[in-house]
This record gives C-alpha cells, sequence and structure tokens, in this order.
C-alpha cells in the first residue's frame, strides 16, 4: 500500500525508535531492579523503564517538535501539529524484572481521529508488530489476519489484572463464570502483546480493564488493521473502563458475558 509521506515518515520513525529502546532495554535487562513503585507497591519501576522512555521521548522532542508526547513514566507535552506519540517504554514490566520474555517497547501516534501508526517491539523474540490505519499490520513484514473463531466455547481468551488490589478482586470475581465457558484463559502480563496476539490469531480475544493510552494505542491500532473488532462495552469506545479486542466471530458473544458481568464497572469509582 502506498502511503502519504508524512505517515510513512512517521512509522519509520516509530519503528526505529522502538529498535532503539529495545536494544536499550534488552542491554539493561540482567541488571533490572526495582527503582520506584507507582499506584501500588505492585506497580514497580526500572532504571530500563525511565531510561528507555528518556531515549524516546528526548529523540522526538528534538526530531518532532511540534508534535505532542505522552509517556507512561512522566513524559508529557502539548503540541502543535495535531499528532501525539503514546509511549509505554517496557510495557511488561513485571515480566521484564523476573526474565519472562513476554514485554514489549510500545509506540503508538494519534491524530484527531485516533491512532494513526503503531509499533510494538518485542526484542526478546525479534518480533517487530506494525500497523498503520487504513493499511492493515504485519508481523515482521508478514501481513496478519485475527482468528476465524465463531464459537466462545472453542476461544483461547487472554486478559490482564490491574496493580490496585480492589481491581484485581473484581477482576478476579468473574474468572469463576467466564472459565468454564471458554477454552481456556491466558495472562501473559503484556497487555500490547496481548492485543498483537488477536491480531496474530495466537489468541482469539483479550479483555482488561484499567488499560492506559500507552498500553493500548499502538496494540489496539495492530489488532483493529488485522480485522479484530476493537470496543468498550454498551456502544463505548475501547478505553480505561474496558479494552475488548475479539475475532469478528466471537465478539458479540464475550462482549454480552462481559456486560452480564459489568466488567467496565470501575471498583475504584466510590
Ligand atoms: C501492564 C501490563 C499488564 C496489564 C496491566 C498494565 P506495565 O503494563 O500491560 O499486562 O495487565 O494493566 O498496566 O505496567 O507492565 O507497563
Ligand atoms: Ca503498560
Ligand atoms: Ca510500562
Amino acid at each position: 500500500m502506498h502511503l502519504p509521506d508524512t505517515t510513512a515518515d512517521t512509522l519509520a520513525l516509530a519503528t526505529a525508535l522502538a529498535k532503539e529502546a529495545g536494544a536499550l532495554a534488552l542491554a539493561m535487562r540482567r541488571s533490572a531492579a526495582v527503582v520506584d513503585a507507582k499506584s501500588s507497591p505492585t506497580d514497580v519501576v526500572t532504571a530500563a523503564d525511565r531510561a528507555v522512555e528518556e531515549l524516546v521521548l528526548g529523540t522526538l522532542r528534538r526530531e518532532r517538535p511540534d508534535d505532542g508526547l505522552l509517556g507512561e513514566e512522566g513524559g508529557s507535552r502539548t503540541g502543535t501539529s495535531g499528532l501525539r506519540w503514546v509511549v509505554d517504554p517496557i510495557d511488561g514490566t513485571v515480566n521484564y524484572l523476573y526474565g519472562i520474555p513476554q514485554w514489549a517497547v510500545s509506540i503508538g501516534v494519534e491524530d484527531a481521529d485516533g491512532p494513526l501508526v503503531g509499533v510494538v517491539l518485542d526484542p526478546s523474540g525479534d518480533e517487530l508488530w506494525q500497523a498503520v490505519r487504513g493499511g492493515g499490520s504485519t508481523l515482521n513484514g508478514e501481513r496478519l489476519q485475527v482468528s476465524g473463531a465463531t464459537e466462545l466455547s472453542q476461544s483461547l481468551v487472554a486478559t490482564g489484572f490491574g496493580y490496585d488490589a480492589r481491581r484485581r478482586a473484581a477482576q478476579a470475581a468473574l474468572l469463576p463464570d467466564l472459565l468454564p465457558r471458554v477454552r481456556d484463559i491466558r495472562r501473559l502480563g503484556a497487555g500490547a502483546l496481548d492485543l498483537c496476539n488477536v491480531a496474530a490469531a495466537r489468541v482469539d480475544a483479550y479483555y482488561e480493564q484499567g488499560l492506559s493510552p500507552w498500553d493500548l494505542c499502538a496494540g489496539g491500532l495492530v489488532a483493529a488493521e488485522a480485522g479484530a473488532v476493537v470496543t468498550g462495552l454498551r456502544g463505548r469506545p475501547a478505553g480505561y473502563d474496558l479494552v475488548l479486542a475479539a475475532a469478528p466471530g466471537i465478539h458479540q458473544q464475550l462482549h454480552d458475558l462481559l456486560v452480564g458481568y459489568d466488567a467496565d464497572r470501575d471498583p475504584l469509582a466510590g
């Protein structure tokens, strides 16, 4: 597909940044240690989270002075160009800390119409996921297509749990009912990669409550461009309340079950 020059440049820059960032994170992996905590004691920060974000955002401040920036570790800036870069320097920090190779650098770019470019790099598996709005998504250059699942009972469903204990309790409470209704559940530990896994038909669906824009921006586009239906519940867009990314043949079934569980009710909101 022929991309406008500006979008092709943005994809190329996002890809180059993800590769640099991934190399830095890999180099720092062996000495990974907790240096801080954020929303809860289990929501940890390593030196690599900060160093990788600084590498990416520092380059963007120089190369894209007019673009907005949003980084998980605190880097943000309002832009004037209409583009905003949304960066999770390491998605799957707990896996990174423990040496489980399921973590990624996630770089998304959005405009007024939503996500425009998404790049997710899994440096351990050497897997590069890319997407452009309207242009499809790829894994290491190969075009992606979601699964053709039509039966929820035969579907592999990924999910994730937030860091707050109250949210976790609510997320766990629906599992005894959901688990017997699906093939199995996976909790792999990196939301951006869960979304990419939907794109590659490695799972049939993924849902989670409490995601932040940096978890969703790039991976959500990779999933949608591979044919996934990416929504919230009850007609709402995917976001903090709930992200459901599913193969079209099971989206409605899983959506209706999640509505029945009130899975988009925020246990932290009073
Ligand atoms: C987390 C991971 C995890 C998901 C959490 C996220 P982080 O991101 O994506 O899989 O369940 O909701 O916060 O903290 O590793 O960047
Ligand atoms: Ca994340
Ligand atoms: Ca992170």
